[in-house]
């Protein structure tokens, strides 16, 4: 079982912030043959809900709390993105991104996000306002996705459409782990 190292993230360059959000939008027709490189995945996941300063993460969570982990569903495998240390912790050796969901370009896309929420870290909230609080957090980093994919060219859709409690079982959360959403993230099939 292999943790893959991230290269160093890039920081800099990208789309100008008003073209990217001009072109934010969901892209499902993705090219299977083309394979994200391990520079973009790091930079990706680190515009997702990586570290950008001390105790701070590129997206905001009520109270700070950085309930979600982010299980990165590979062809090697899953993983769980380690933000500390710029590192893919191997969870699971198998490839499991069919299994995210049943939309046709779900086992086809290289890269499926799966947002994995630790709700027992949520304190003083009701049942109702736990569930709010996480699926706040869970857009914003969607929305990093969707705009470091507008600026880099790449496809992505947010995705509830998952079979959160199978895929649960699959990956042996704990009752209070759940999964928000899913996100696809590959390249455009070139225009015909
Ligand atoms: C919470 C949420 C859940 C979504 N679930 C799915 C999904 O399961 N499958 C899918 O193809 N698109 C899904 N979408 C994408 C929406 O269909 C898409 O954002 C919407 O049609 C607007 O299109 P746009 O993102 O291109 O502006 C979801 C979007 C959000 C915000």
């Amino acid at each position: 079982m292999q943790n893959i190292s991230l290269p160093e993230v890039v920081r800099t360059g990208g789309m100008p912030l008003m073209e990217a959000i001009s072109l934010r939008r969901s892209g499902r027709d993705i090219d299977p043959s083309k394979d994200i490189d391990l520079q973009t995945l790091s930079n990706l996941l680190w515009a997702a809900f990586g570290i950008n300063r001390t105790k701070g993460r590129t997206a905001p969570s009520s109270h700070n709390r950085q309930e979600i982990e982010l299980y990165v569903c590979l062809k090697s495998g899953v993983y769980r993105y380690n933000p500390v240390e710029n590192l893919l912790e191997i969870l699971f050796e198998k490839d499991m991104r069919a299994e995210t969901g049943s939309q046709p370009f779900v086992g086809e896309a290289p890269v499926e996000i799966a947002l994995v929420s630790d709700t027992t870290k949520i304190t003083g909230k009701t049942p109702q306002g736990v569930i709010e609080s996480t699926y706040a957090d869970t857009g914003f980093i969607c929305q990093n996705i969707y705009l470091f994919c507008a600026s880099e060219g790449l496809s992505t859709v947010a995705r509830a459409l998952v079979p959160k409690e199978e895929l649960a079982a699959k990956w042996n959360l704990h009752p209070g782990q759940i999964i928000t959403l899913v996100q696809t993230v590959g390249y455009p099939l070139p225009r015909g």
